[in-house]
């Protein structure tokens, strides 16, 4: 077991304690296991989140002082078929954690999306009321988010991020999204979770500027060709990009500008 040294903004101390990382294997959860190398991130082998007793185990020799839950079922178009796993990971598995966190009260950080608002309008705040949701996806990480939220002490940060360069041969001109590249995302939520104790919300949107899937895509595949959001296999949202105005204000407030 490694510990991992976070600042403790209140008093302007460091303070050592153990921070548990589930989903060390993802896309997120690799990329912020190369930024926090402190990190302890367990196999699915060694914590099955679906598996209350595995959760249980890994708590009791963990004792997490920090937990960042990125683990999930992520397969948008597939959870349609797959209802019932999508629910048994992203719901019941944040109900597992959840419950062994009561016992543990780690700080909580949960992993979330933008996909939890409908999403014909964009530009949404924090605190703006959630759902309906437009897949089965957004339906399970909308539930787990609520989950999470019975915690004493928790952070949601709702983020969205694609590998780079842009994976596939076409992107939606009609989704509007805050997205960005998993290179520009994962230092930045590394940087809310080196800061999290001057954090002062419960909710926080880590994200970029408004922009079409599209022309994110055309960042890193020029070649990229233009499609509808209408023709994906599963009901997506035209505008769910984020107001990250919360965020700006406060990792500015921790890294302000040169002369500034
Ligand atoms: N990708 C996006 O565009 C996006 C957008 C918004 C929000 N998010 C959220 O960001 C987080 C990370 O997403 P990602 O794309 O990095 O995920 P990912 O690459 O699909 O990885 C999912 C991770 O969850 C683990 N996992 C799945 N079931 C598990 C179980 N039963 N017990 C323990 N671990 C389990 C996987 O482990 P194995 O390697 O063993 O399968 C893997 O490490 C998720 O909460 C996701 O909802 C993602």
């Amino acid at each position: 077991m490694s510990n991992v040294e976070m600042p403790c903004g209140e008093d302007g101390m460091t303070k050592v304690g153990n921070i548990l990382l589930t989903g060390g294997t993802g896309r997120l959860g690799s990329a912020l296991r190369k930024l926090i190398p402190e990190l302890v991130a367990p196999t699915r082998e060694e914590l099955d989140i679906t598996d209350l007793g595995s959760v249980q185990k890994a708590f009791e020799h963990y004792q997490p002082r920090v937990v960042v839950h990125t683990a999930a079922y992520t397969n948008v178009v597939q959870a349609e078929t797959e209802k019932t796993l999508c629910w048994k990971v992203n719901v019941e598995g944040t109900r597992n954690l959840v419950r062994t966190a009561l016992e543990y009260n780690p700080h909580f950080v949960h992993i979330s999306t933008d996909y939890v608002f409908w999403g014909d309008k964009g530009g949404y705040r924090e605190d703006d009321p959630v759902g309906p949701v437009r897949n089965y996806y957004a339906l399970s990480k909308l539930a787990a988010e609520e989950v999470v939220r019975v915690l004493p002490r928790y952070l949601i940060i709702r983020t969205s991020f694609r590998p780079s360069p842009w994976p596939y041969p076409r992107a939606y001109t009609d989704l509007y999204t805050s997205q960005d590249y998993l290179e520009v995302i994962a230092p930045e939520i590394a940087q809310a979770l080196r800061n999290l104790k001057r954090i002062p919300y419960t909710t926080l949107h880590i994200a970029t500027e408004r922009k079409s899937a599209f022309a994110l895509a055309q960042r890193t595949r020029p070649e990229v060709q233009p499609a509808s959001r209408k023709e994906a296999a599963v009901p997506l949202p035209e505008d769910v990009s984020l107001d990250i105005s919360r965020w700006r204000a406060l990792s500015r407030s921790w890294n302000p500008a040169p002369g500034v």
